[in-house]
């Protein structure tokens, strides 16, 4: 068999440029360490087996079991559900060794894949290698003339980073289990190892205390998962080779501790969950009494969660319930320090003395830095690059947050192009550099539902995955949205409802069977940026309050409208010149402009819908404008300057936010009118 030994840089290239030829379009995400092209490949029919020798517990036999029922989806084909002789199968995998019996971090997850034209190996240390393994053969799997096939291929995959997470927020809305369940399936699809749970925030409690029950009680506003419930995710979790970190916000983020347990805040409460009310809820750091809560608190925790690490917070402590408690300010002075800070670094230290009493390791977003904390708190950085290098400096050990926020609904590719080893990491010594662990996607909740969620972490967190589990080097943007597009419809095999929950909330919009003209609209749209839905609120944020409009529903990142600007691109490089591209862009102008005659009766028949008009209005004017740009180019013809100046005039009206919606297809339409200036389009026609 002729082997073909291609560099990784060499796959990419062939990722980038596969459409094109004969190449095999490897869809990988993440990208594998290395990939080696053989000639040939291991058909998959209704026969294929597999056998398990070496080291096998239930997790890996679970994990086969799992694969046979994603390879049964993926090819709709009955396969055998148990394992067979090992000289008769199609896979045959071996695991070394056992795992440790609660994951760490770092703990080996390599694995070696070789596949024939006959038999399929897959060799790891221990089952996380396995696990991670099977993932890679499923996307190997592709449709041919011939039947289902997988390519000859010899892989030798390891992650780049040890820590690879996601974290979501269940506090501010909660998320059921089985919707976080579905997510564990797609973190495993992608590599993912860190399932970070933030439990605890203002808007509620959301574990199951014995010890301090009115937490859960109370704390709650009704919705908590049960210890049981935790036990069962952890397994699930566990199974997939994915750790749980739960976090537990303190001395900030925190009045839900005070709804249940008003004596633990810095000011006489009463504390609610009604926006706004209260006083600034932060625990009282100079109470013994908060300290004695806390160790029977984490000690019970401690026990429940079996990861060694666990989560404190510290982020975003105002300081002012402490300004204004005069005892609080006596015990500041009297201790002799200078301010807030160094009073949460009083708290932070005895906090860590607990934790570590529990057998835990205290983590803490990159507030808790401070000279006084012991180098094996870990930092999770959040605020910049630049904290991240600064702890790892100090000695701390540390993981990027900072540009992994999913509630900021920017586009897969600003995500991708954070590195956690950039920027300020990038002078670090290479001792420094073992200290960055890696990092996490954050899918914090202001505006998450168990319907949205899916659409807010997929398909942009597989990006972020690959970020922190591909080589360095592997950052082609094309070639991440070609795969991140094949990998978005194989995820919804998992359940993952981030296509499929869209389609839902707009027929509740529209109250109708028809919405291809509610759809057409809102799949050019994407929700505001940043933290501008916030500011554009009326009154305080209320998390009871209905999460149902279309910027509840709207992808983050529009398909349409980067497959749009990918055709104006096309056709401005061609020289105006690439029939194909123009015939698209013709097809989508034409369909965007006659929109609002077909959506408008709708939008007055649903209050949801009302507050579309004007951005409706928007994208028929913008793709008349763009049809027109279109029609100038194909003769030849330069547009004359007072139309041009009338269109970019209305589309920089069409630039603003409507309903809390921005229209994405206005900055290609806007390329092409400006294009349309050209004389040189005329002179080459
Ligand atoms: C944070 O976003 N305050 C951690």
């Amino acid at each position: 068999m002729r082997t073909l030994t291609i560099l990784v840089t060499a796959v990419f290239f062939l990722l980038s440029t596969a459409s094109a030829g004969s190449q095999p379009q490897f869809m990988f995400v993440p990208v594998p360490t290395t990939v080696e092209l053989g000639t040939g490949s291991l058909p998959i029919t209704r026969s294929f087996s597999l056998a398990i020798t070496g080291f096998h517990d239930g997790r890996t036999d679970r994990g086969a079991q799992r694969f046979l029922v994603q390879l049964s989806r993926q090819t709709g084909m009955f396969l055998k559900p148990t394992a067979s002789e090992p000289s008769k199968v199609t896979l045959l995998i071996h695991a070394d060794h056992d795992s440790e019996p609660v994951q760490k971090v770092g703990e080996d997850e390599s694995y070696d894949l070789t596949i024939g034209e006959s038999l399929a190996k897959l060799h790891a240390a221990n089952p996380l290698g396995i696990l991670h393994g099977l993932q890679t053969f499923l996307q190997l799997v592709e449709i041919t003339p011939g039947g289902f096939r997988v390519p000859s291929v010899t892989i030798k995959d390891q992650p780049r980073f040890a820590w690879r997470g996601l974290l979501i927020d269940v506090a501010r809305h909660f998320i059921p289990l089985d919707v976080l369940k579905r997510n564990l399936d797609g973190m495993e699809a992608v590599k993912m190892n860190v399932l970070h749970l933030h439990l605890t925030d203002h808007e509620g409690f959301r574990v199951e205390s014995k010890s301090y029950p009115k937490l859960h009680q109370v704390g709650s506003a009704g919705a908590y998962y049960t210890q049981a419930e935790l036990r069962d995710l952890i397994a699930y979790a566990r199974d997939r080779g994915i750790r749980l970190l739960p976090e537990f916000e303190m001395p900030g983020h925190s009045r839900a501790w005070f709804v249940a347990y008003p004596e633990l805040a810095s000011l006489p409460g009463p504390y609610s969950f009604q926006p706004g009310s209260g006083p600034d809820p932060v625990m009282d750091p100079t109470q013994d009494k908060t300290y004695k809560v806390l160790d029977k608190f984490l000690g019970e925790m401690s026990k429940l969660f079996p990861d060694a690490y666990v989560h404190i917070g510290g982020d975003e402590v105002s300081g002012e319930g402490w300004d204004k408690n005069p005892k609080i300010q006596e015990f500041i002075h009297s201790h002799g320090m200078k301010n807030n800070q160094d009073l949460q670094a009083y708290f932070n230290q005895r906090l860590q003395k607990i934790v570590n009493k529990h057998h835990k390791i205290m983590i803490g977003w990159d507030e808790v830095l401070h000279p006084d904390l012991p180098k094996n708190v870990v930092v999770e950085s959040w605020r910049g690059q630049q904290s991240l290098a600064a702890a790892a400096k100090q000695g701390y050990s540390g993981l990027l947050s900072f540009g992994y926020y999913l509630d900021l609904m920017w586009p897969a590719a600003r995500h991708y192009a954070v590195d956690p080893m950039a920027d300020a990491a990038a002078t670090l010594s290479p001792e420094e550099k073992n200290r960055i662990w890696g990092g996490e996607a954050c899918m914090w909740g202001e505006w998450t539902t168990p319907e949205n969620i899916d659409s807010r972490i997929w398909p942009r967190t597989a990006a972020i995955a690959e970020r922190l589990w591909s080589p360095q080097e592997v950052r082609d943007v094309n070639s991440m949205y070609t795969r991140l597009d094949e990998l978005s419809w194989r995820l919804e095999w998992l359940g993952l409802a981030h296509r499929a929950g869209k389609i839902h909330m707009l027929h509740r919009m529209a109250g109708v069977n028809d919405i291809s003209a509610l759809r057409t609209l809102a799949d050019v749209v994407e929700p505001v940026k940043d933290y501008a839905r916030m500011e554009n609120l009326k009154g305080p944020w209320d998390n009871t309050a209905p999460l149902n409009r279309l910027v509840d529903a709207a992808s983050p990142e529009s398909d349409t409208a980067r497959h749009f600007a990918d055709l104006v691109q096309r056709y401005v490089q061609s020289g105006f010149r690439d029939p194909d591209a123009e015939s698209a862009m013709r097809a989508l102008l034409t369909a965007w402009q006659g929109n609002d005659d077909k959506l408008h009766p709708y939008l007055e028949h649903s209050f949801l819908l009302s507050e579309l008009a004007p951005l409706s209005q928007n994208l028929s004017t913008v793709a008349a404008a763009g049809l027109k740009a279109l029609g100038y180019l194909d003769k030849g013809e330069p547009s004359p300057e007072s139309w041009r100046t009338q269109q970019l005039a209305d589309i920089g009206r069409a630039k603003a936010s409507v309903a809390d919606l921005l229209l994405m297809v206005v900055a290609p339409v806007q390329r092409l009118v400006e294009a349309s200036s050209l004389k040189s389009a005329s002179a080459s026609r």
